[in-house]
């Protein structure tokens, strides 16, 4: 009999291997900062995707912001997020975002950041978040999105070559896996020798028109994009043209409408 190795999804790594990064992680990076300062309002009431430990909304409490809310589908972050907000002043739930409790309509800010919707195992996953978040959002309201950005990984000259080597291997095993999906390289700094050999979790990597396509499929207005290289020099483009004459690099980061 043969033994089949079980594939191991994205919750299982979140649950394992990376969950002390994402549960006791602390501070804003640039891009966060950049977007909290020039996009979201103190006042409003904003929800957090894949809040994990509560690292984002933490900062964004003590930065003043007074209605936030946030979930995750591991209820392992979740208590440990209710442990670390010692005043009680956000409320977590456990959701999965592919299928939410909330009312239509119940957020006046949003925030997909984290690169959640790229760590959602299949298109029907990711398609099925993104139409929950345009659901839950009210109108008139603003929504912030990043994904891991595969144009970025491309370009990267220590990064091109093994997705030229997973490309070929996928052909030799006749495999017809989109090349967007790939191995995570590393688990909490720790190379992940699985990657060598296609195996384990796969995230999935979009280029930078097709997520400005699924944002706007799901009716969001885009209203401005940058990657995490524009966003660090604090600017952020209004056009696809415009973007176009620029290195991609890092994260993709998108400001939304409804
Ligand atoms: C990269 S971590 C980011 C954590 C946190 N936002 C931060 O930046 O510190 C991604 C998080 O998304 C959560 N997540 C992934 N898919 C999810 C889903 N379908 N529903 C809810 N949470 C999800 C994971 O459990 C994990 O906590």
């Amino acid at each position: 009999m043969i033994a089949l190795k079980k594939a191991f999804c994205n919750k299982e790594v979140y649950q394992t291997k990376e969950f002390s990064r994402w549960a006791y992680g602390n501070g804003l990076s640039s891009e966060e900062q950049y977007l909290i300062a020039n996009y979201l309002d103190r006042s409003k009431k904003t929800v957090e995707a894949g809040t994990g430990g509560g690292r984002l909304l933490l900062e964004m409490s003590k930065l003043g912001f007074t209605s936030l809310y946030g979930f995750d589908y591991l209820p392992e972050f979740i208590e440990v997020a209710k442990q670390r907000d010692v005043d009680s002043n956000i409320d977590f739930q456990v959701q999965d975002a592919t299928q939410l409790n909330y009312e239509d309509c119940s957020f006046d800010q949003i925030l997909y950041l984290g690169q959640m919707i790229s760590s959602i195992d299949d298109e029907l996953g990711r398609l099925k978040a993104l139409k929950e978040a345009y659901r839950i959002l009210k109108v008139g309201g603003t929504a912030l999105f990043s994904f891991l950005s595969f144009d970025s990984r491309l370009s990267s000259a220590l990064y091109r070559p093994y997705v030229e080597y997973i490309r070929l291997l996928r052909k030799l095993r006749g495999s017809n896996r989109s090349i967007q999906y790939l191995p995570w390289l590393r688990f909490e700094k720790r190379p992940n020798l699985a990657a060598l050999f296609d195996e384990g979790a796969h995230v999935y990597w979009y280029k930078l028109p097709e997520a400005y396509q699924l944002l706007t499929d799901v009716n969001f207005d885009v209203v401005a994009f940058g990657s995490r290289y524009q966003l660090s020099q604090g600017r952020i483009h209004e056009s696809l043209t415009t973007l176009a004459n620029e290195p991609i690099r890092g994260m993709l980061y998108f400001v939304c409408k409804k």
